[in-house]
């Protein structure tokens, strides 16, 4: 079957990733959590000084871009790809409350996103990929076969967030979450540059009274319409 390309995109914490991964594992394409690009860039701004309190020294990040290598390796015990920043696995050091609660400005400055934006287009040159994001159907790639907008309501997503933490064993508090859910929304609707909106090609898909195995399978039937349309005709012309 031909390779294409899956965006999908949508709010924070909607299970953009589970349907992404899940997918990318069960048709043998590429995984990749463009999020997990900006929160590794924002961990990397904390842990060389680059905030000061909430105001980020844009300039100092602009000039270490050039230093901070994000890459993505198979961890075989999850079938998943985990984040390496510079080398080392920081997975889940990116997934942190710290991390959740300082990156929507990181995602917002324009000098990140070209970085990243590029990083990302060179990673799906040859199709085969699931990306989840927020601006992939409109930015990254704008061409892509089948392009999918996901959300649910705040209380519904933080809900998640809150059991997800949870079951890892990292320590939240189900307001705090809420309070982070919305200001996300927000910052990513409103920044300048690829705000986060439904590409006009895209399909919509509101998962908040969807079961996980419900949505993989709209999802699934979606990439199969998808690759039925584009697969070239067997019939010759009578
Ligand atoms: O999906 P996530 O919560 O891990 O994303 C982290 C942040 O990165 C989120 O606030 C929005 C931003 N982001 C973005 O601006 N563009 C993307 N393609 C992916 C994420």
């Amino acid at each position: 079957m031909k390779k294409i390309t899956i965006a999908i995109d949508g709010f924070s914490s909607c299970g953009k990733s589970t349907m992404a991964k899940d997918l990318a594992r069960e048709i043998g394409y590429i995984y990749i959590d463009s999020g997990a690009m900006y929160r590794a860039v924002t961990l990397y701004a904390l842990e060389h000084g680059i905030f000061h309190g909430e105001d980020i020294d844009s300039a100092r990040l602009r000039e270490e871009m050039g230093n901070i290598d994000i890459s993505f390796r198979l961890n075989p015990a999850t079938g998943c790809p985990d984040t390496y920043l510079n080398g080392v696995n920081v997975e889940k050091r990116i997934r942190t409350m710290e991390v959740s609660a300082h990156v929507s400005p990181i995602a917002a400055l324009d000098f990140v996103r070209q970085a990243l934006v590029a990083s990302q287009q060179a990673m799906g040159r040859d199709k085969g990929i699931v990306m989840d994001g927020r601006d992939i159907g409109t930015t990254v790639f704008p061409d892509a076969e089948l392009k999918v907008f996901v959300t649910a309501s705040p209380e519904i997503r933080a809900q998640r967030r809150y059991d997800e933490l949870k079951a890892k064993g990292m320590p939240a508090s189900l307001d705090e979450i809420l309070d982070n859910v919305k200001q996300r929304d927000y910052i990513d609707q409103h920044r300048q540059t690829s705000p986060l909106r439904q590409a006009p090609d895209a399909l919509l898909l509101d998962n908040s009274h969807l079961t996980i195995a419900q949505q993989q399978e709209w999802l699934k039937e979606q990439y199969l319409k998808v690759c039925q349309d584009h697969e070239p005709s067997t019939h010759s012309p009578a």
